[in-house]
């Protein structure tokens, strides 16, 4: 089925994010866009670093920097990741579990590649049975 009009342009910043990747030691640029109730976006690209455990996704770039501009939790509407790979690209497990805590669990994620048609999925599907932790009262 066709993206709705509003992911469609959702998918293309997250395309035009994907060029500012800093991915010199996979090769593998990721980018993502994230929309906010209030119809602004937030791009995030993956961010790599020589001490491999310190790379941060697309998507988690996308999500912090919404958060670092103030947004909350449940602000968010929908989000797009696009990669150079086969098949619309899958959120990796750590993204998943960020999506979770920060967005509804029927939020749309919309999944690119540059080749061939994206997908629509949302953030509860991605992580069903999401680890959760009450934040203790203070
Ligand atoms: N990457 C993302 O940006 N998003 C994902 O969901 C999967 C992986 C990045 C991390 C790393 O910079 C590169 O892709 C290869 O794993």
């Amino acid at each position: 089925m066709a993206l709705a009009p509003v992911h469609a342009d959702l998918l293309a910043l997250a395309r035009s994010a994907r060029q500012h990747a800093h991915a010199p030691y996979s090769g593998f640029a990721v980018g993502a866009a994230v929309r906010t109730r209030d119809g602004r976006h937030f791009l995030g690209c993956n961010v790599e670093n020589a001490a491999y455990g310190l790379c941060n996704c697309a998507e988690r770039t996308a999500l912090f920097a919404a958060i670092a501009a103030g947004c909350q939790p449940g602000d968010f509407v929908a989000l797009a990741v696009v990669a150079d790979t086969p098949e619309p690209v899958s959120p990796c497990g750590a993204c998943r579990q960020v999506m979770s805590e920060l967005c509804a669990a029927d939020m749309p994620v919309i999944l690119g590649s540059l080749g061939v048609a994206s997908s629509q999925t949302s953030v509860g599907a991605l992580l069903p049975d999401a680890f959760t932790l009450q934040a203790p009262a203070r």
